[in-house]
This record gives structure tokens, sequence and C-alpha cells, in this order.
């Protein structure tokens, strides 16, 4: 054994097509697998694409920036699941495109803000944040309450993020812009849009026209809340 070790030890390039070929094995066994199997992502119950106006309140989200102050993410540490409720699943970004995962907390992470305060809360806070945390370095975002928001191409945003993957049907496509006006429309009837999006949050339109806030409102709202827990494997962090 010694004595045939002594070729690679001896020749240099020897050593290098056995290194080559070691790795290759190696490289092998690891990607291979990968085209056999159908998704990375374990599914989760609950989890649905985005309603069209919480898509367009995300588009919002993107534009301004929020992603710079605020991660969505809760790690599986004990500190930021007591802070923020369960750890982040991969599934709950299953349809985000691009992901929101964040690199940066000037403010809280916002994986799981969904449902932790009333819409009443979020308008105010966002028109000015010191008015509920007088403390708070967030900047102001008064002017969205004002701009109407453009939503006449957002069955083309559906469309779109079907070709990335996101199971949107074509009735989902065909009523995107009714499904969008109900819920910003507290006295329209919910029922299909409840029925297509479940646990969408209808929003107060302030005024004749929706807002861009209603849209970023209702896309808060939603965060962290689609994930039905008691049906997935997954259990809570034990405290
Ligand atoms: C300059 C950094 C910065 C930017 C940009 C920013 N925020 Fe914040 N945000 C903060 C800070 C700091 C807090 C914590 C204090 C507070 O509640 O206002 C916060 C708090 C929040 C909260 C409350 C979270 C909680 O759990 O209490 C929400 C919701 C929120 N921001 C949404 C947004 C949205 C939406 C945008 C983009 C339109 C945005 N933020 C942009 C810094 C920022």
């Amino acid at each position: 054994m010694h004595f045939r070790h002594e070729i690679f030890e001896k020749n240099a390039i020897y050593l290098l097509i056995a290194s080559l070929i070691a790795v290759a094995i190696g490289g092998m066994v690891e990607i291979i697998p990968q085209f056999f199997i159908e998704n990375t992502i374990e599914p989760v119950k609950g989890v649905r694409p985005y309603s069209p106006l919480e898509l367009a309140g995300r588009n919002i989200y993107v534009r301004e920036g929020c992603y710079l102050c605020h991660s969505q993410m809760i790690r599986a540490l004990r500190d930021e699941i007591e802070r923020y409720g369960h750890y982040s699943l991969a599934a709950e970004s299953m349809y985000d495109h691009p992901f929101q995962w964040g690199s940066k907390r000037i403010g809280p992470d916002l994986a799981r803000v969904g449902g932790k305060y009333s819409n009443d809360w979020h308008y105010a806070h966002l028109r000015d944040p010191q008015s509920v945390v007088p403390e708070s370095l967030m900047p102001h975002y008064a002017f969205l309450e004002e701009t109407p928001l453009s939503y006449d191409r957002i069955a083309d945003d559906l469309r779109t993020n079907r070709v990335v993957g996101v199971p949107y049907d074509a009735a989902d496509i065909a009523n995107a812009q009714a499904d969008l006006e109900a819920q910003a429309d507290p006295d329209a009837d919910h029922a299909a849009l409840l029925k297509r999006y479940p646990k969408a949050v209808i929003v107060t339109k302030n005024g004749p026209m929706i807002s861009e806030m209603d849209a970023l409102v209702a896309y808060l709202q939603v965060l962290g809340t689609m994930i039905d827990f008691a049906d997935t494997n997954e259990e809570k962090l034990d405290r």
C-alpha cells in the first residue's frame, strides 16, 4: 500500500488528476439527486399566493425600500422566537419574488407583524410613526395615503408571478381587479375574495380612492398569518 501511494506523493500530475476525480465524485453525489426531487421546499398548509391588493402593497414595500430597515426572517434562536414568534419557514416566502428576508434591522423584523396591530394603528404609524411610538426613528409615509394606487395592470402582475411559478389560476387573474377593489371596501361582498384568499384583511378606504397606503396595510396585515401551524410537522421550539 505504501509503495503504491508513492506514485501520488512523488508525482504532482497524478495527485492532481486523482484529486479532481475524487472531487468530481463528491460533487455528483451532492448535485445529481437535486435533479430528481420536485421541490426543495416542503409545502405547508395555509400558505397561499398574495391577494391582488396585498401584492400591490408588496410592490409599494419594495419600491419604498422598507427592506433596508426591516427584515422578514425570524431565525431559529430563542431570543428571536420570544420576541417575534415562530421562526420563519422556507415555504412562507415561496411566493415572494423577490424575497424580502433583508439583511438589516434598524426596525424590528416584520415576518409576523400581521394581526399584531389594528389597521388603524398601521395607518397612524405609517402617517407619523412618532405619534404612536414616540422614540421611533422611522420616516413618515403620509404621502402614501394621498397617492392613488395604480392598479389597472394588476392582472398582468399576477400573470407575471405565474410565469415564475406562483399558482394563480385563470379565475384569479380574471377577477384580479374586482378582488382588489373588494378588499379595500368594507361594504363590498367579500365571499369570493376570501374563498380565493383566506385570511385576507379588509382595509378601510379612507376617502373615495384606494390609496397606496391601503395596499401596504393589507400586505403588512397578512405577513406571517397564512401558515397553519396545527397542520405542519413543525413544532414550536421549546421555551
Ligand atoms: C430608517 C429605517 C426605517 C425604514 C426605511 C422603515 N422603517 Fe419601519 N420601523 C423602523 C423602526 C426603527 C421601527 C421601530 C419603532 C416604531 O415602531 O416606529 C419601525 C417599526 C415598524 C413597524 C412596527 C413593527 C412592530 O412590530 O412593532 C412596521 C409595521 C413598520 N415599521 C413598517 C415599515 C414599512 C411598511 C416601511 C416602508 C414603507 C418601513 N417600516 C420603513 C425603521 C424604519
